[in-house]
């Protein structure tokens, strides 16, 4: 009797994330329930054989799965230690990377990097390691990798270092902070992020606003970037897709349930986020209310139609944060409802279908970020809006490097600003807000996901 050997590892293509394309959901019955993810990089790794992408196992299902071996071809779940990947991804990735990248910490009071943050820091540490072990196991020869954003900033130098034969790609879907922010963290920790995602043959970004900030930072702090290449992918949104999807039946439905809560002949001004502290909500609303105020002619001819579906939840920021929308929204309603007129309709549970309704519904569609790597929702409203919808467009938002031209551009911090800016999308003639409409769906779907993706290979695989 002999054993099987170990089939050797092939893969050509290998993308690693934290989160992957499909997670798990474990029902009381101990079934096991898969659900799909979407995304840039979904659509864009479709367009590649040959491939397999390594993930974390981010709750109970998920962990669950990998433990009776229940999986997709092509996708390998990685059980970390629960406790290290909540150190690693709440504490780390989402409570001081993204903070320092998206600028949002009140420097007055924080951050403090005491011994908690040292302790969270070797479970990122850790926590990248598994990554970059897995993908020494799995990588075939000379095979192409595609590290994905801020949780994995320390694989690339690990995986070097295992496999110096692979042609190693790192993306960032976040902004990159400007130097002088940068330089909040430790320096040993800066400089550890920085020489992490300079162990890769490329580092890309989704524009050249944070590809600059990033060489910035390494010039600044290390001297230049090495042997690194440095290279811009600005994702479009996926016309093929969307544009499908939108006409499907449950988007129907749920554009007449919408219609129905706007109310008879009103005007919309839509948004959909993740209820996400870069996200801008709640100076939005204040921005919405601004705009009653000083165009009371528009009370009862608009409906502010403002989704915030859930993200991060662990961490009470984020909590509060949600707590903050829910409460503004009310006030609004309270302060300046009528019998027959709800001034803001928010929703708080995720709906894909009912996000494209709102899209094609929308006549204004407010996307105002403090910071966004992109920001993807000012790309798809373009496409698959109905009969044409002026955005108002935020600078500090990845889109605006694409999209500046025909939106209506402001500052984010500014609530005056923006009530100008509502006002005067809601009041754009039928014949320009379609003409700008088609210009941004052509700006917006320049670079489709699966192009996006091949670009990059293409490019890492270049010597
Ligand atoms: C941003 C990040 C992604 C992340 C997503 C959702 O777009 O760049 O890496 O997956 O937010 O956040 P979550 O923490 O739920 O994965």
């Amino acid at each position: 009797e002999h054993a099987e050997p170990a089939a050797p590892s092939t893969a050509q293509v290998l993308v690693a994330s934290n989160r992957g394309p499909i997670t798990y959901t474990l029902g009381e019955d101990g079934t096991l329930d898969a659900k799909r993810g979407g995304g840039g990089l979904v659509s864009g790794l479709s367009a590649v054989d040959d491939k397999l992408w390594v993930c974390a196992a981010l709750g109970d299902g998920d962990r669950e799965a990998v433990r009776r071996g229940v999986g997709e071809p092509g996708v390998r779940m990685l059980d970390i230690d629960a406790e290290v990947h909540a150190d690693a991804y709440n504490g780390i990735a989402n409570s001081v990377l993204w903070f320092v990248h998206h600028l949002l910490y009140q420097t007055p009071v924080e951050p403090v990097f005491d011994a908690e943050f040292r302790r969270q820091w070797a479970s990122y540490e850790t926590y990248n390691r598994a990554f970059a072990q897995a993908l020494a196991e799995e990588a075939g020869t000379g095979a192409s990798v595609l590290v994905q954003d801020y949780h994995l900033a320390l694989v690339p130098g690990m995986l070097r270092e295992l496999r110096p034969d692979l042609k190693i790609g790192h993306f960032s879907h976040t902004p990159w902070a400007p130097v002088d922010y940068f330089r909040l963290l430790p320096d040993d920790i800066g400089e550890q992020l920085l020489r992490g995602i300079l162990g890769a043959d490329r580092a890309a970004f989704l524009t050249r606003r944070w590809a600059d900030a990033f060489i910035g930072c390494c010039t600044e702090i290390l001297g230049g970037t090495g042997r690194t290449r440095i290279g811009v992918h600005g994702l479009g949104a996926d016309a093929d897709f969307l544009r499908r999807r939108s006409q499907e039946a449950d988007v129907d439905e749920r554009m007449e349930a919408l219609r129905e809560q706007v109310g008879e002949g009103r005007k919309t001004i839509v948004r959909v986020d993740r209820t996400e502290l870069s996200k801008n909500i709640v100076r939005g609303l204040h921005a919405y209310r601004a705009l009653l105020d000083a165009h009371p002619e528009w009370r009862e001819r608009v409906v502010h139609v403002a989704f915030a579906y859930p993200s991060r939840q662990d961490l009470e920021v984020y909590r509060d944060y949600t707590a903050a929308v829910q409460t503004l929204a009310t006030e609004i309603n309270g302060a300046y409802g009528t019998e027959s007129w709800t001034p803001v309709v928010l929703h708080v549970k995720d709906d894909f279908a009912r996000s494209l309704a709102a899209y094609r519904l929308a006549d204004v569609a407010l996307v105002n970020p403090i910071r966004d790597g992109m920001n993807l929702v000012a790309k798809e409203v373009p496409v698959v809006s109905d009969h044409g919808c002026a955005l108002v467009l935020s600078r500090e938002a990845g889109a605006y490097e694409e999209l500046g031209e025909d939106a209506i551009v402001v500052n984010p911090y500014d609530v005056v600003g923006t009530a100008e800016a509502l006002h005067e999308a809601l009041s754009m003639s039928a014949e320009e807000r379609t003409g700008r409409t088609k210009r941004l769906a052509e700006a917006a779907t320049a670079l489709p996901p699966q192009q996006w993706f091949l670009d990059q290979l293409e490019a890492l695989r270049q010597e």
